[in-house]
């Protein structure tokens, strides 16, 4: 899958441009601050149709304009797709070939992108926010549908919570939220049962990359942390079972907080190394060496999924990557054979010889060289 063409107009500081980006690797080069990640943004807008920083889509908008459009046409084996993304204050639009969307196809997805950046660095360290992301945006990847189990799940949610909030002002019964709960638990085990699924078909290809990289010195592994029990293993009915006694257990003190305190929004993945938190003991090396080993890992499953690589965009990691790391993340993307952009200050540190493209990024202009 990869991009054939790729525009916008108004998008941040960049200067409208359309590129024909390389089948392989698009280098975007130029010192900071001048657009590169922007690039990549929008690249990841047409696929996400929002962006990857947390950034609100009226930010995405170049200053002083009204209104930003982004376009790109995809080439997947021989089909080939437009889409369209145009954001401004009045909300966002998105064309898929020229035909107006409502909400994100749940069918095949039209692009598939995998970034990874400076903040990736972190998902073996920092908070659970950025490790559901990971694991929710490559289910997703894996199984289209799964967006439809998020979204069903995501407004149960807010019904429990809406009701706890005014059982904090007294005077609901617990049996009132109780009934909520069937919904909640449904659509909640779905997304547990999908995330489950996929950490068992995504755990062969993290550890064969792990191993790889690490010349078999260490063993890596990937648990998923949800309600008490569940680590034991379940089906359905009884991630079911499971996540509604957990809820029961939670609802006296959810009412006093005002919020629902177990379930899919508030899960997280252990990452360990040779049976010993990551989070905890990692060296320095080791934590790059997991997010590196992850990020391949990634780009694999969704290839045995879909049957073609994602686009890959891969945000200044150069810098932060050592030599080491570095060569043996592009000897990967070297071998996978999809596309790929890459941001740098400096072309010279990536390795790529043939098959490449560069574009100079300057103040947001971009140039093909
Ligand atoms: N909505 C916007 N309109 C115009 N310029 C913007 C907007 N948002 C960010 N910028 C500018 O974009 C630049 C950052 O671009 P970025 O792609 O992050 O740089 P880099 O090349 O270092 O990756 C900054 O100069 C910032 O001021
Ligand atoms: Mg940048």
């Amino acid at each position: 899958m990869h991009l054939v063409a790729l525009g916008a107009e108004h998008f941040r500081n960049l200067a409208t441009f359309r590129l024909e980006p390389h089948r392989r690797f698009n280098i975007l080069e130029g010192r900071n601050g001048q657009g590169k990640t922007n690039l990549l943004e929008a690249v990841f807008l047409l696929s996400a149709f929002r962006s990857f920083r947390d950034a609100k889509n009226r930010e995405l908008v170049g200053w002083g304009e009204e209104t930003t459009t982004v376009y790109g046409e995809v080439v997947r084996r021989d089909i080939r797709r437009t889409v369209q993304v145009t954001l401004s204050a009045k909300g966002k639009r998105v064309a898929l070939d020229g035909k107006n969307i409502t909400r994100l196809p749940d069918e095949l997805a039209h692009l598939n992108v995998v970034l990874f950046g400076p903040d990736d660095l972190v998902l073996t360290k920092e908070g659970p926010k950025e490790r559901r992301r990971f694991i929710d945006r490559a289910t997703y990847a894996v199984w289209p549908d799964y967006v439809t189990a998020l979204r069903r799940y995501a407004a149960a949610l807010k019904n429990r919570n809406e009701l706890l909030r005014q059982a904090t002002l007294g005077g609901l019964d617990g049996s009132v939220i109780q009934a909520f709960e069937h919904e909640l638990v449904g659509h909640g085990a779905r997304v547990i049962q999908r995330r489950l699924q996929f950490l068992a078909t995504f755990q062969p290809h993290f550890d064969r990359v792990f191993d790889h990289i690490t010349a078999g010195a260490l063993k890596g592994g990937i648990a998923y942390r949800g309600f008490k029990g569940l680590e034991k293993g379940a089906d359905l009915a009884g991630i079911e079972a499971g996540y509604a006694q957990a809820l029961d257990e939670a609802r006296a003190t959810d009412m006093r907080r005002g919020f629902t305190s177990v379930g899919p929004h508030t899960d997280d993945l252990l990452f360990h190394i040779n049976r010993r938190s990551a989070r905890i003991y990692a060296s320095q090396g080791q934590h790059r060496a997991f997010v590196l080993a992850l990020k391949i890992a990634e780009l694999h499953r969704i290839h045995e999924a879909i049957g073609v690589y994602p686009v890959f965009l891969l945000d200044d990691v150069s810098s932060e990557l050592d030599a080491e790391r570095n060569a043996q993340l592009m000897s990967y993307l070297d071998k996978a054979g999809g596309q790929v952009f890459i941001t740098t200050t400096d072309r010279r540190f990536i390795h790529v010889d043939s098959d490449a493209r560069v574009y100079r990024v300057a103040d947001g202009v971009i140039r093909a060289e």
